[in-house]
């Protein structure tokens, strides 16, 4: 492995997943791993679960980590290609890029998507730059349309939790008062149906289908009662519509997940990537009662991370 931007740059999924599950038992294990090597963990937005957890991560394996909030702290950059670079932006991409190569030997980075131009954001412009111009691996710490550190963790979590063989895993939207971007659902799409060990099915109101390249092949159920039927695993996000981009259609109070909904349901697990707005998004009842695995698998973040830097600094 190069970089991490998706699923695409993973060899093995289940040996990685594997690799996660062994760190958790073991966390020091490769503890001089990264010995002399440094990390930079670049944020243009706001964090705390992928900040904390892949700092723990590599800490773990011995590198030592700088955090730089790039848009409170940097220079305001400039992305475009032959800008004139008359207005507010004082550096270009080109060299803050390049020079952070010379201080890192991986960069982790973070950017959000605008949610006005969908094929600015699906061209991942922001994160490509910085692939193109450090020379180092890149590593996403989530990006427009993406969160792998996320979805590796979540099928870390499911993996470790499953009693059954094949676990039915139900992705369900969810309300919310705010546009929010579709990388959670994406990318957990992506992971799962990439997966042969779960049978993976998406619910969510009409207007809101994901990107088909993330979807392609998972069983889509309007109806979300239907779909929650015998779930083992139910994933619960809001995203903004795809089809009508960056628009909230509706906030759909009933597709709130509480108690009631999660009757159906094979007792099953209740997930959420957090930060989760209570009763807006899941019910007190659920995120306080036995089913919610939220803060397991927030907990497992920093395993999924450390698997992915430990592949890393063994191959480059
Ligand atoms: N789930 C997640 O990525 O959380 P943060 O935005 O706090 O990093």
């Amino acid at each position: 492995m190069k970089h991490f931007l998706s699923i695409e740059d993973v060899t093995n999924y289940k040996a990685l997943v594997q690799s996660a599950l062994d760190y958790k038992a073991k966390p020091l294990k490769d503890k001089w791993l990264g010995q002399n090597k440094t990390m930079g963990m670049i944020f243009l937005n706001p964090s705390m679960r992928t900040r904390i957890s892949t700092q723990r991560a590599a800490r773990n394996l011995g590198m030592e980590v700088i955090v730089f909030n790039l848009d409170k702290e940097g220079w305001q950059l400039e992305f475009e290609d032959g800008a004139v670079m008359t207005g507010t932006k004082a550096e270009h991409v080109k060299e803050a890029a390049a020079v952070m190569g010379q201080y890192f030997d991986i960069i982790g980075i973070r950017t959000f998507p605008g949610l006005i131009n969908k094929e600015e954001d699906y061209s991942e412009h922001y994160i490509n730059q910085f692939v193109k111009y450090t020379g180092v691996p890149v590593v996403s710490l989530e990006s427009a349309t993406l969160h792998p550190l996320q979805s590796l963790a979540d099928a870390v979590t499911i993996k470790e939790l499953r009693v059954s063989k094949k676990p039915k895993v139900v992705l369900t939207w969810a309300p919310h008062i705010k546009a929010l971007p579709q990388a959670v659902p994406n990318s957990f799409a992506q992971w799962m149906g990439n997966w042969d060990e779960v049978d993976f099915v998406i619910t969510h109101p009409e207007g809101y289908e994901l990107d088909k390249k993330f979807t392609s092949g998972s069983t889509i159920e309007y109806d979300q009662d239907k779909a929650l039927k015998g779930a083992d695993f139910v994933y619960v996000k809001n995203w903004s519509s795809y089809e009508k981009y960056g628009q909230m259609l509706n906030t759909e109070p009933a597709w709130m997940m509480t108690n009631k909904k999660l009757d159906g349901t094979n007792q099953a697990k209740v997930m959420h990537c957090l930060p989760v707005r209570r009763n807006l998004v899941i019910a007190d009842e659920v995120l306080d009662g036995s089913q919610s695995i939220v803060i397991q698998q927030a907990s497992n973040r920093v395993w999924a991370a450390q698997a992915v830097l430990s592949e890393i600094l063994k191959n480059n």
